[in-house]
């Protein structure tokens, strides 16, 4: 998603600059257009030459300077950018922004920028805690920038306290964060699992599996990237907690139950690529099981833990992943029916190059019109692309839809029709009761198990007495992942 954005980095008189060189090569590298510009301080610390070595770019270090194809570089690199990030910031260049002066190359571009900006922040800790910088930062946060806060640790100056830059990889996540703010999937709720879950045998063993979390992370990471608001429910894994998105830690598959049926209230989607333990000891010892006590065989009575997917329902889409070892397809079709999914990713784990442990998958993306779409080897990141490109399409197709309905003899009497539903995906569960939303009222309503939506018109039918039989009623239903709302036209 760095891709092709024309980054511009602010780079301040701080120790941590070094980490800034780091930053702006990692940028770089991953495909972003990076446009340095150096206080005349950061220049102090290390040459400019490093900046331009590794963004292969000129670097701005003066106002009065000609460096770089523009031409009054302030307002063109304010243009140009699609994000200003300042790393690593001082209080000082904190304070200029807070207080719009424009002095240098940087604080003129940061003036003059209508793009995002980014400022993670390195100093002393006094200097950090400090009345006034924390004022000028609380400024700053309510005038849209973000920050990406100083972490704890050894200072430069000795000491131990909150002012070292951030790592490289939270500023990373921020940068795509605020990117993708704008995404397709800005607005969205999305729910995603990870890992595989550990049920406790006694206080020191557990039951496990093999899945790294790589794949729920990379789905996660995605959907914060597209804009999305996500939570990641995951199983203990060797990742590090992705930045932007709300993480929640569980071990076993009865605790990321829980953590998933209250995450997906009001969510739009879940994504349940978690390798969610099937079974799990039936009870576990309260103190380590002693081979002595055991002796030569143990037995554990496994129990079957409950189904997380089939079991948290709403008005929301839910997807679900399935690792198999052969019929792939069939099996994936099963496991859409059984357990009413609106998409599986099935992959065959025995590849060697797809499924648990490595960074590729090879995947088939299976959904409700029973259609199977097989994907060619590619990282999960891309693979997570790839669902959320199919979740996007689902969220679209659905955002209104319109039928029109003749009014039968049966309707009018019964004040009663249905809808077929096409985008079924995201219409809720059989059963399920729902509101119609109209101008005049709400009408109270149900889907019935063929996948159709039905409404009782009664009331709308009252306050309609015109209406006669072989007339046509056109019904749009406005955006239903979100509310029923329908509207009611005659049709003349
Ligand atoms: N899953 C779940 N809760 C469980 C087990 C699995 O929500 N207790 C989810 C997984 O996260 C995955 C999907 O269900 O998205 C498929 O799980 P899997 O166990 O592979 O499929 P099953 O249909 O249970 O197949 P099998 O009978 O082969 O175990």
């Amino acid at each position: 998603m760095l891709s092709g954005k024309t980054l511009v980095l602010g780079v301040t008189g701080s120790i941590a600059i070094y980490k800034g060189a780091d930053l702006a090569s990692k940028l770089t590298q991953a495909g972003a257009k990076v446009e340095v510009i150096m206080t005349e301080s950061a220049a102090q610390f290390v040459s400019p030459m490093t900046f331009r070595s590794v963004t292969n770019r000129p670097v701005v270090t003066s106002l009065w300077e000609m460096a770089s194809e523009f031409s009054i570089e302030h307002v063109a690199l304010a243009d140009a950018a699609d994000i200003i990030v300042i790393a690593p910031a001082t209080a000082n260049i904190i304070a200029k922004i807070a207080g719009g002066i424009a002095d240098d190359s940087l604080t003129c571009t940061v003036l003059a920028t209508k793009a995002p900006v980014v400022i993670a922040p390195a100093m002393h800790t006094n200097m950090y805690q400090n009345q006034v910088t924390q004022e000028n930062i609380a400024k700053l946060k309510a005038r849209g920038v973000t920050f990406v806060e100083p972490g704890y640790g050894r200072l430069a100056s000795g000491g131990v306290g909150q002012g070292r830059l951030a790592e490289i990889e939270t500023i990373i996540g921020t940068i795509k964060q605020v990117l993708g703010r704008n995404g397709d999937l800005a607005g969205k709720r999305i729910v995603v699992t990870a890992g595989g879950t550990r049920e406790a045998i006694d206080p020191v063993r557990f039951i496990g599996n093999r899945s790294s979390g790589k794949m729920g992370y990379a789905v996660a990471e995605a959907a914060r990237d597209r804009g999305a608001q996500v939570t990641l429910v995951t199983a203990p894994t060797a990742l590090p907690d992705p930045t932007g998105i709300e993480v929640v830690h569980i071990q076993t598959a009865l605790q990321m139950k829980e953590a998933v049926t209250k995450a997906v209230a009001g969510a739009d989607a879940l994504i349940m690529a978690a390798a969610v333990a099937d079974y799990m000891p039936k009870s576990q010892a309260a103190r380590k099981i002693k081979k002595a006590a055991a002796g030569p065989t143990l037995n554990l009575e496994l129990i079957r833990t409950p189904d997380i997917l089939t079991e948290t329902r709403g008005n929301f889409l839910r997807i679900g992943f399935a690792a198999e070892t052969e019929d792939l397809v069939e099996h994936a079709r099963e496991e859409l029916e059984k357990k009413q999914l609106h998409m599986v990713a099935a992959n065959d784990v025995t590849a060697p190059d797809s499924g648990f442990e490595v960074d590729t998958n090879r995947i088939t993306i299976i959904t409700r019109d029973g259609k199977a779409e097989p994907l060619p080897l590619m990282t999960k990141r891309d693979v997570a692309d790839r669902i959320l490109d199919r979740v996007v399409g689902m969220f679209k197709a659905t955002d209104s839809k319109s039928v029109t309905i003749n009014v039968t003899k049966t309707v009018k009497n019964q004040g009663w029709f249905t809808i077929p539903v096409k985008g079924r995906a995201l219409f809720p569960e059989a059963g399920h009761e729902i509101t119609l939303l109209t101008e005049d009222g709400e009408i109270a309503t149900n889907r019935d198990k063929d996948w159709n939506i039905g409404a009782n018109l009664k009331p709308w039918f009252r306050k309609h007495p015109e209406l006669k039989e072989d007339d046509k009623l056109h019904i749009t239903v406005i955006k239903p992942m979100e509310r029923y709302h329908i509207k009611i036209e005659i049709v003349k």
